[in-house]
């Protein structure tokens, strides 16, 4: 029934390439925002443990009437349990704040390499055990820069699936992404639509005006063109359903070259630099 394209991904699991982001949306709020997206048609949910709502995330999956395999769940690791134990403790109670007993994706969510000795490779061989164990059925890495891929190229036996990066008009990551193109790993574009910065540029409202599309449309239908894979975040019902409606217009010959022409480098970054956040939750 969807139009969703999926990705192939590097470990033979593949992955719808649109899916519905819940970073920001209360626990409370959580459950009904992503029953809205599972009535609108998606069938992929991006969560983490820091965004403290995967429990609403597992309950509108069991409420939906969906089977658990028709709907592709991600979650990351909260920054707070990079060391082994912590980690493997902490993959538990994501699984159990799901009601789940795998998720489809892994992350760690952060490389915080100004922490922990700047060791996320231990991290990282801790997540190889759960997919060993079937409990994650494919791991990835999020805000890994090209120096973070290339110590677990050289020091770990799993390649990433995916790299979950910032990636938007404004900030197009291209070393990362094409890094990642390079290497097989998947690229997951977060704050597609950079939490709504991009939409008024004069470049998106012209192409949406002359498509007869929203400029959410053509950022999000810009990412699908370029490979990404996008969760667009919302709680507002028409919103969730305007970000689903991709794939019945394709943009025009030169629109995709002025979209990339908007790229302000760092200066584009929304959120913190891979390379220098620190942040641990109290
Ligand atoms: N790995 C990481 O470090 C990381 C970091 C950030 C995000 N993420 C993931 O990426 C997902 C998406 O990123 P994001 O939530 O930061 O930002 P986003 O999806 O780029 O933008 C969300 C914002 O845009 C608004 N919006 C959504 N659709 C719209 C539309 N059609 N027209 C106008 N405004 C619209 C939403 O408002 P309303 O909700 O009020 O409608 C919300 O304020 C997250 O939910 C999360 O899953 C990951």
């Amino acid at each position: 029934m969807s139009a969703v394209p999926t990705i192939q991904l590097n470990d033979a699991h593949s992955i719808p390439q649109l899916g519905f982001g819940v970073f920001q949306i209360e626990p409370a709020e959580t459950a009904e925002a992503v029953a809205e997206a599972l009535r609108v048609g998606y069938r992929h949910i991006d969560t983490a443990e820091m965004y403290g709502n995967e429990e609403g995330v597992g309950e509108a999956i069991r409420a939906s009437g969906l089977d658990r395999s028709e709907v592709y769940v991600t979650s990351k690791l909260n920054n707070g349990f990079h060391e082994p134990d912590e980690a493997r403790r902490a993959f538990d109670a994501t699984l159990e704040a799901l009601g789940f007993d795998y998720v489809d994706l892994f992350l760690i969510h952060w490389p915080l390499p100004t922490l922990y000795d700047g060791d996320y490779v231990s991290t990282w061989k801790t997540l190889e055990e759960f997919q060993r164990d079937g409990r994650s059925r494919s791991i990835g890495v999020s805000n890994f820069q090209v120096a973070h891929l290339e110590r677990l190229a050289a020091d770990a036996d799993v390649t990433p699936a995916v790299n979950q990066i910032e990636l938007h008009p404004y900030l197009l990551n291209a070393e990362v992404a094409d890094y990642g193109r390079e290497h097989g790993i998947a690229t997951e574009a977060w704050s597609p639509i950079a939490q709504g910065a991009v939409l008024d540029d004069p470049v998106i409202t012209e192409i949406a005006e002359r498509l007869g599309r929203t400029p959410a449309q053509v950022v999000l239908r810009w990412h699908i063109e370029r490979g990404n894979i996008v969760f667009p975040k919302s709680t507002t019902p028409e919103r969730i359903r305007e970000n689903f409606e991709l794939f019945d217009f394709e943009l025009e010959s030169g629109d995709s070259e002025q979209i990339d022409a908007l790229d302000r480098g760092e200066k584009g970054r929304t959120g913190p630099n891979p390379d220098t956040l620190a942040y641990v939750p109290g």
